[in-house]
């Protein structure tokens, strides 16, 4: 709820928006041994999305004070070369340079804000520029309205 919130705010502001939900990417664990049997058609097809935006938001919810496994995957796919393929043999093709936001959404009350602690290390390693500011949405059963919209301009204006 958060991203597609966050999509429609900075749209509204005059950007292009693509939203990706990682559900709709066919992406296994990774597997060194799955990878030299080829590297599945989604992990190519983020890359080439991720390669085409110059920043990005990254939304993330929070597992045990961290962020999900499920990120790290995607990441890890992501940023590893795809052998015997000339536009994808650098692996940080994707990632260098990008200018990335963090967001992340909890029902508690720190909204997920110790993920973001964890992930800003992977994506420096990476080579992106962190936007300084961060948001963590707490609370967040109660932060949309029916619409999907966030409540609070105060959320909104963060
Ligand atoms: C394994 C697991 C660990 C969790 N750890 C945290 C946590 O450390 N901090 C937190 O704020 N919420 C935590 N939660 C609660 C999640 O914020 C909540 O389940 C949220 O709805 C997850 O988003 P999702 O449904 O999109 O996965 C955890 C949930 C799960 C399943």
């Amino acid at each position: 709820k958060l991203a597609h919130a966050t999509a429609a705010i900075a749209r509204d502001a005059g950007a292009t928006v693509t939203l990706l939900e990682l559900s709709e990417f066919d992406i296994p664990l990774y597997n060194a041994d799955l990878e030299a049997q080829g590297t599945p058609a989604d992990v190519i097809r983020l890359k080439e999305i991720l390669w085409q935006h110059p920043a990005w938001v990254i939304c993330s919810p929070e597992y045990n004070g961290s962020y999900t496994a499920l990120l790290k995957n995607t990441i890890d796919w992501a940023s590893s070369p795809v052998k015997g393929n000339p536009d994808w043999q650098d692996g940080g093709k994707s990632f260098r340079g990008k200018v990335v936001g963090m967001l992340s959404a909890s029902p508690g009350a720190l909204g997920g804000l110790r993920s973001q602690s964890h992930l800003a290390p992977l994506l420096i390693n990476a080579e992106c520029w962190l936007a300084p500011k961060a948001f963590a949405l707490g609370s967040a059963g109660s932060a949309f309205d029916d619409s999907g919209a966030l409540i609070q301009q105060a959320h909104r204006d963060r």
